[in-house]
């Protein structure tokens, strides 16, 4: 592998700053129709209770939220409020993407949580800016840093206000990186009541995973943000044809996807097909740029903008990191990771937790990799039960 890919990625790239205008209309026809909400495609046809919520960030973004609960409309009560964090290039329908009974989300839902289902900006179940539009690249110009400390911030307060309850939390992998991020910071982390992390991950100088590896010592984050492309969004037709053209000709897209995640140990693959109806949603650049400098530079910090503008910005030189031991002791963790996840290294991990105060609950598993915690066939028996466990394990949750 393969320098193909890598030179059909800039060829992709370099080609779509040449012909943007053509690619805008493209892209709105590719779009899947917005007039459905994630409720009504998914939830609701399953016979799951769903209501569409929105929340504005302080910096005017507008997100959208989905609350669901038990299928058996029996329940006079609802549990408490559990609010889902997705992942990179994902959303909320991550959640969803296996049978009632092997997803997180449904679980959730069958044993009577209020589940709340998170979209950060940028995916395709948020719903823009208070005055930007998805083509300013002013729109693309966040990382996790503000998914963390807007959009986390505006979902959990949103929730804790209508619920008045504090929220569990579940994230995977950069739901992690936000919830982590989130919860050194006081205001936030008074509305938790208790946090699962799969995949957690803070520090990601260990990573393995060869294809992401090579394309940040390729410095494919600055190459793309000197062109001018803000956006990252794999569902444009020239991404999807370097896809098929990289899946059907050059290798097997398992190999690729062993590449980028580690070798996953129970994913379906006759489920791909409607695993790509959904996703991978849209994100910036810059955060790809930020989640590289993590790897480049082995800090969890604040976004760098080199020295200069780090000052103005920061006033000091370097970016403020995100100190965990400022997480308090009294919050309640749980992690599930595992020994295959070629992104949420296991040395990255144990960096993480030699700086918390707390003592996590650990779910190790050793043939898990980083897609599994989210789409192993067996991830129900494997990991859900036991953070499900634990959440009712601190007496907020009604037996059932
Ligand atoms: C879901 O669980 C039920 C009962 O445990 C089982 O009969 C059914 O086969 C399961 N469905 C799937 C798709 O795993
Ligand atoms: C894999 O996906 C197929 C297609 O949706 C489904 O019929 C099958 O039950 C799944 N296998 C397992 C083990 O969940």
């Amino acid at each position: 592998m393969s320098v193909v890919v890598v030179l059909s990625i800039l060829l992709f790239l370099f080609s779509t700053v040449e012909s943007a205008d053509e690619f805008a209309v493209d892209s709105i026809v590719h779009r899947r129709p917005q007039l459905a909400g994630l409720c009504a495609q998914i939830l609701q046809p399953l016979g799951y209770p769903c209501s569409e919520h929105t929340v504005q960030t302080k910096d005017g973004y507008i997100l959208g939220l989905q609350r669901v609960s038990s299928s058996s409309g029996l329940r006079y009560q609802k549990g408490p409020p559990v609010l889902l964090l997705h992942g990179l290039f994902m959303a909320g329908d991550a959640w969803f993407m296996d049978s009632m009974n092997q997803s997180l989300g449904f679980m959730l839902a069958d044993h009577d949580f209020d589940v709340w289902v998170g979209n950060v900006r940028g995916t395709r179940w948020s719903h823009g800016h208070i005055f930007l539009s998805e083509k300013d690249k002013e729109f693309w110009d966040w990382s996790w840093q503000e998914l963390a400390l807007y959009d986390l911030a505006a979902m959990i307060h949103y929730v804790n206000s209508v619920t008045n309850s504090k929220v569990f939390t579940v994230g995977h992998s950069q739901g992690t990186i936000m919830s982590l991020a989130a919860f050194t910071q006081p205001e936030i982390v008074k509305m938790v009541e208790a946090a699962s992390l799969l995949c957690p991950i803070s520090y990601l100088d260990h990573i393995t995973a060869q294809f992401p590896l090579r394309l940040v010592k390729m410095r494919l984050d600055e190459v793309i943000l000197a062109l001018g492309i803000h956006e990252l969004n794999f569902k444009s037709n020239m991404l999807t044809g370097l896809i098929d053209m990289v899946c059907d000709g050059h290798m097997d897209c398992n190999d690729l996807l062993t590449s980028v995640t580690g070798k996953n140990c129970c994913f379906n693959n006759s489920r791909v097909d409607i695993y790509l109806e959904y996703e991978p949603h849209p994100s910036s650049s810059k955060n790809l740029n930020h989640l590289f400098q993590m790897i480049r530079k082995g800090t969890f910090a604040k976004y760098d903008y080199g020295k200069l503008k780090n000052m103005k910005k920061y006033g000091q030189l370097k970016p403020p990191v995100f100190d965990l031991s400022h997480i308090p002791d009294s919050l309640p963790l749980w992690m599930g990771y595992g020994g295959l996840d070629a992104l949420a290294d296991v040395n990255d991990v144990e960096h993480t937790l030699k700086e918390l105060q707390s003592k996590p609950e650990l779910l190790y598993l050793e043939n898990y990799a980083h897609l599994d915690f989210l789409l192993s066939v067996r991830a129900n028996e494997d990991v859900y039960d036991h953070m499900i466990r634990f959440f009712k394990s601190l007496g907020k949750v009604s037996s059932s």
